[in-house]
């Protein structure tokens, strides 16, 4: 072999489709050239032309192809336009060919493949002839070469069976004749990606996305230095920048790693891509055309990656789970060969499997596989002769990839956490340690991306391999992050400081917070009414700023129904909710002589009590099944909660209401604290509704509170309008019912913050403590759940985060941290601390443990 001096620039749809783009190709190609390098230019077809020629195929068996084919033509007329190219030869004796075959087609009305194969090879064969002549108006000496020519299908089953035309596999041995071939021609080449030849000299396609492909047999048969793929993203992130803009730039990958990234449903690169690269060791990189001075990711063998560092959280959508329970299993021979003999035959891709000693589960990716009714059904139809087949979906497959994914398993326990809320249908971990992923609804998915991402990537050290994030790179470019940024207190920053001045801690609330947050639900229009569950901060004012707002009140225990009538003296007492749990007898009857509403979530009461509930109307507090929320203490359904009414036990009501006698007006069902899976509420109203039908009273369905509120920078925020168009469909089912709603948190955690002072710095080998002047006295969440709560320091806020601290308190707990391992500038005593998301089961939770009086609290 002569040079080995080439480069292979893979350029996509997109960076093929304007001028621009063809003057940002010129450079690069330049470039490469500058360095004495040779260049073969690879790209696809104009983007969005391969639908369109999909498109022509459907239109042409239904006998009407000329708008389809029109706008094939002005697509292609439009781009030489712009390049100033007339539209030549070659493209329109393609167009022409499309016209025919188009025709044929509409006669006789059927497509083989090898006939859509020719159809859909046209898009790249155009667009590069009109790349070259772009180039060589520009003045670059190359050559157009047809990529069938250089790369050849290889046959299924050594040479018996013929290539799969429309999703080939090439051989990419590097071929010295072509080599030289090259060699021999001008400075630059280009080709197409997408198409190679069969032994029949047919055209054969490498299957959608394929033209990474194509780049990397090229690159594997001329033995190039390096591959460049250039797109539309400027490298490989470790979750999909669009959806996570605190997605990293990952700046160096060990071949197998993008491998798992791109298996594992990132559209950067094509799986099919890193085999051939991988094995001629060939430098592959990847770039975006529109912003070349990135310097993207580096992907070779080199980067063996730092052990036990997850690199991405990737998502693939849309797959189908296929579970096979057969008791007789256990030990049974074969029972596997059988069943994946059946998908075989269906001709079905098994993408993961796990097992049990009496079922197996699989799941099927629609990218790999046709996934129609038809074929799902033949597909149960016949493995239910071997055992028991459930079809689950759509799911989403969510993975972590990095090396060494085992050895980090222990530090996963955070992160597991998360599925405390969610099904997870199916785990699997990859053999080669390099995947660990989970099947969940698909509902589920973007959002378990984000905190899987935030909590193992954004939030992790330092390393070397990550660059900086989208959202660092092209700010507002990312989709709307949670306004984070623009929290209330950094415009409040003088007046906390200046309230600081005076004190040592404080909770401080702002007004404007909690009239927004009210505003927001209030927006939630299917709503009837909502009760601001008082528990979370029952301050006066906040009590009043609520009602003003048009809010009622909930109320837990007779010390809360004094502070809402101390507080608002001449508040209809109809606009209060009274939920008390285990509550003795006179708690009700105060409560019923208050004149609001009561709910009782045990049965026994009316049986015990029945002077207290006669002639009375009841709301019932009902046990939905399942508890959601951050921390198992926050969930509050299920058989071993203490909570609500078990639903068998409905069936005793008729005949205890009769004998009190009283009415049950209501349902309530609670599941939970801090949920963020927006169906919670409507499966809850779907419950408590259904219910509903068999009491002749029931006119009220409270679904409760528990509505999350992200505790951290970075993560999703509960979306209103999808929160309200959930529960608007379950609204239009049943619309004689009232729906009422009881949150806390979300009403009033962003509202506050807690305030402490610096005293002592303290360190211990490499472990630095920094004590402020309130702990877990003020703010027990961390302590009691592992809460997390974001800390700044106030003093410093424009300085950059340089040292990793323990936040603590004075009190005499080890448990009195109130932040583990904190990024914060140099801290120094008498600076100030900032903890968020404080105003909710913040000072309402305090203590005077160890005689130490909590934060005060104070309104702006
Ligand atoms: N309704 C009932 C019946 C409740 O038990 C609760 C909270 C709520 C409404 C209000 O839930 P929210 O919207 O605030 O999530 N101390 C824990 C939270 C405990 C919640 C207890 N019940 C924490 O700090 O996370």
């Amino acid at each position: 072999m002569t040079t080995l001096n080439w480069v292979v620039l893979k350029f996509g749809g997109t960076s093929v489709s304007t001028r621009n783009n063809w003057d940002n190709i010129a450079r690069i190609a330049r470039a490469r050239r500058a360095k004495g390098q040779r260049v073969l230019i690879v790209h696809s077809a104009i983007t969005g032309i391969t639908d369109r020629l999909e498109k022509l195929l459907l239109a042409a068996q239904q006998g009407d192809f000329e708008s389809a084919l029109e706008a094939i033509v002005a697509r292609h007329r439009q781009l030489a336009d712009e390049l100033a190219l007339p539209l030549g030869e070659m493209v329109e004796k393609h167009l022409r060919e499309l016209r025919e075959i188009s025709t044929s087609i509409a006669l006789v009305r059927e497509v083989s493949d090898t006939t859509r194969a020719r159809i859909m090879a046209s898009g790249e064969l155009m667009a590069t002839d009109l790349g070259a002549r772009y180039l060589r108006s520009a003045g670059f000496a190359i050559d157009w070469y047809d990529a069938r020519d250089m790369l050849a299908a290889e046959t299924r089953d050594g040479g018996n069976l013929k290539a799969n035309i429309l999703s080939a596999t090439c051989d990419f041995a590097p071929d010295a004749d072509l080599i030289a071939r090259l060699d021999a021609g001008a400075e630059y080449a280009i080709t197409q990606g997408f198409i190679a030849r069969d032994a029949d000299g047919h055209t054969v396609l490498l299957g959608r996305g394929g033209s990474d492909t194509s780049a990397a047999y090229l690159a594997a048969r001329i033995r190039a230095r390096r591959l460049e793929i250039w797109t539309d993203v400027p490298g490989l992130f470790s979750a999909n920048p669009r959806t996570t803009p605190s997605a990293r730039l990952l700046k160096s990958l060990h071949y197998d790693e993008a491998q798992e990234i791109a298996t594992a449903g990132a559209k950067v690169l094509h799986p099919r891509c890193i085999l051939p690269v991988r094995q001629y060791a060939i430098p592959l990189h990847v770039y975006a055309t529109q912003m070349p001075e990135i310097a993207g990711t580096e992907i070779g063998a080199a980067f063996a990656g730092s052990a036990g560092q997850v690199k991405a959280v990737c998502i693939k959508k849309g797959m189908t789970l296929l579970s096979m329970e057969s008791p007789g299993m256990w030990h049974q021979v074969g029972f596997l060969a059988d069943a994946f003999a059946v998908f075989k035959k269906q001709g079905l891709s098994i993408d993961q499997v796990s097992t049990s000693e009496t079922s197996v589960t699989v799941s099927l990716d629609p990218q790999a596989n046709t996934l129609d009714r038809t074929i799902l059904d033949a597909l149960v139809d016949e493995l239910q002769m071997l055992c028991r087949v459930q079809l689950i979906g759509p799911c989403a497959s969510v993975s972590l990839v990095g090396h060494n994914i085992r050895g980090i398993l222990h530090r996963l326990g955070d992160a597991l956490e998360l599925f405390a809320e969610q099904r997870i249908y199916m785990v699997s971990q990859a053999a080669n340690d390099l995947n660990l992923t989970f099947l969940v609804d698909e509902s589920q998915g973007d959002r378990l991306v984000e905190q899987l991402h935030e909590l193992l990537i954004a939030s992790a050290a330092e390393d070397a391999s990550m660059g900086p994030s989208w959202a660092q790179m092209f700010g507002s470019k990312g989709p709307s992050l949670p306004p984070v940024t623009d929290a209330w207190w950094r415009a409040a920053r003088p007046t906390l400081l200046g309230l600081m001045r005076q004190r040592t801690a404080a909770f401080v609330y702002d007004r404007q917070t909690l009239r927004d947050r009210a505003a927001d639900l209030k927006s939630v229009s299917c709503v009837a009414r909502i009760f601001y569950a008082m528990k979370a901060n029952p301050h006066p004012e906040i009590l009043r700023e609520l009602a003003t707002a048009g809010l009622g009140i909930e109320c837990v225990s007779p010390g809360e129904l004094a502070a809402v009538f101390g507080a608002l003296p001449a508040l209809d007492p109809t606009r209060v909710l009274f939920t008390p749990n285990f509550a003795g007898r006179d708690e009700y009857q105060d409560a019923y002589q208050r004149g609001v509403w009561v709910t009782i979530d045990n049965l026994d009461v009316l049986q015990r009590w029945p002077d207290v509930f006669a002639g009375r109307d009841i709301l019932l507090r009902v046990d939905p099944g399942i508890g959601r929320g951050h921390h198992p203490h926050v969930r509050t359904a299920g058989s071993a909660s203490k909570f609500g009414i078990p639903l068998v036990e409905l069936d005793l009501l008729p005949d205890l209401l009769a004998a009190v006698p009283a009415r049950v007006v209501g349902l309530h069902a609670h599941s939970g604290s801090g949920v963020f899976d927006i169906m919670s509420w409507a499966e809850t109203a779907t419950l408590l509704a259904t219910q509903a039908a068999r009491l002749p009273h029931v006119r009220i369905i409270n679904i409760g509170g528990g509505l999350g509120v992200p505790d951290r920078s970075g993560r999703m925020p509960l979306s209103m309008p999808q929160f309200a168009a959930a529960l608007a469909a379950v609204k239009l089912q049943y619309p004689n019912l009232e729906f009422w709603l009881e949150p806390g948190r979300f009403l009033v955690a962003e509202a506050g913050v807690l305030l402490a002072q610096v005293t002592q710095i303290k360190r211990k080998g490499s472990t630095r403590f920094v004590g402020v002047a309130t702990g877990m006295n003020s703010l027990l969440r961390p302590a009691l759940y592992g809460a997390h709560h974001d800390i700044f320091n106030l003093t410093r806020l424009d300085q950059p985060a340089t040292e990793t601290v323990q936040v603590v308190g004075p009190i005499c707990e080890s448990a009195d941290v109130l932040g583990h391992d904190r990024d914060l500038p140099v801290t120094e005593p008498g600076d100030v601390l900032l903890i968020a998301t404080a105003g909710a089961y913040g000072h309402a939770m305090s203590s005077r443990y160890n005689l130490r009086e909590p934060a005060e609290e104070l309104l702006i």
